[in-house]
């Protein structure tokens, strides 16, 4: 396994590397959900590449950069094991240099959600996952189906400016109790954590009140706030029923929608979705 720091000797291992070339692009701190998207990237590729960046530009200001969960060592052992043959993982000055000064400027998928409660988080993502894919020239890029809302961005920003990779979704990976895994989950107390099932437990019956044919979308997200209240140290940021496609709000579930919610727990902020 390469681990590499810099742009330019990044591209002369892309030179002589096995393609098709799979790139799996993370924020480090490696835990199961990550470790999916590898052996999947593994199993369909000649090339593995995973980039380890915590990216500052898709943090706003009140957010966790300076205290985002960091391990290099451990994150290098797992994926050594994984048998990933390329690591980009390049100091802060080598992705933005002094003077740097363009950004991708998302559009309408990006405004809503995730978008209208964290301002210039998708600017961000955006930005750095373009001079990723730039940069590393994957044939296929992998992304979770956690961050649903930022699967769309990166689809529309692969087809609109023509970076050339397949966008491969990979489904979400939980806990056997049904939090999803985030690097964040590490923040949570003991009690906290029982507060974080709400979100999944808020998705299941959303599912469930489907499947029994319910399909007033207020309804449906008057209960799942009703069951998440009831946890006193949850504090809802949004909880949404969107159509799955372009994120527009849904008063009737009869389209493939995307339900989705923020949850607060104490100074920690979860997210999670499913698909109906
Ligand atoms: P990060 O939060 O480290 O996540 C890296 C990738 O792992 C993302 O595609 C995310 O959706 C996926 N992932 C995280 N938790 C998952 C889970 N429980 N199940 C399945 N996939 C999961 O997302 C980012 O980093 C950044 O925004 C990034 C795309 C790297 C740009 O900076």
């Amino acid at each position: 396994m390469q681990v590499i720091e810099s742009v330019a000797v990044f591209r002369k291992a892309h030179a002589v590397a096995a393609k098709p070339l799979g790139l799996v692009p993370t924020m480090g701190f490696l835990h199961e959900g990550h470790m999916a998207l590898i052996h999947r990237a593994r199993k369909e590729n000649g090339t593995v590449a995973v980039s380890i960046f915590v990216n500052p530009t898709q943090f706003g200001p009140s957010e966790d950069f300076e205290t985002y969960p960091r391990d290099m060592d451990a994150d290098l052992a797992h994926l050594d094991d994984a048998g990933v043959d390329l690591v980009f993982a390049p100091p802060i000055e080598e992705v933005y240099p002094l003077g740097f000064d363009t950004f991708v400027d998302v559009g309408r998928v990006g405004e809503r959600l995730e978008g209208q409660h964290r301002t210039g988080h998708f600017r961000g993502v955006a930005t750095i996952v373009c001079k990723l894919l730039t940069i590393v020239r994957p044939d296929r890029a992998y992304f979770g189906q956690k961050d649903a809302q930022q699967c769309l961005v990166v689809k529309r920003l692969n087809a609109d400016l023509n970076l050339g990779a397949e966008i491969v979704v990979c489904p979400t990976v939980r806990d056997p109790d049904g939090l999803a895994l985030s690097s964040r989950n590490v923040y949570l107390s003991r009690s906290e954590r029982e507060a974080a099932l709400s979100l999944h437990r808020s998705l299941t019956l959303a599912r469930q009140l489907h499947s029994q044919g319910e399909n007033d979308a207020d309804m449906v997200k008057r209960r799942m706030g009703e069951l998440i209240t009831a946890y006193p140290a949850a504090n809802i940021d949004y909880i949404s029923i969107a159509d799955a496609e372009n994120l527009t709000e849904l008063d009737i579930i009869d389209r493939p929608a995307l339900v989705s919610l923020a949850v607060r727990i104490g100074r920690t902020r979860l997210i999670d979705n499913v698909i109906l």
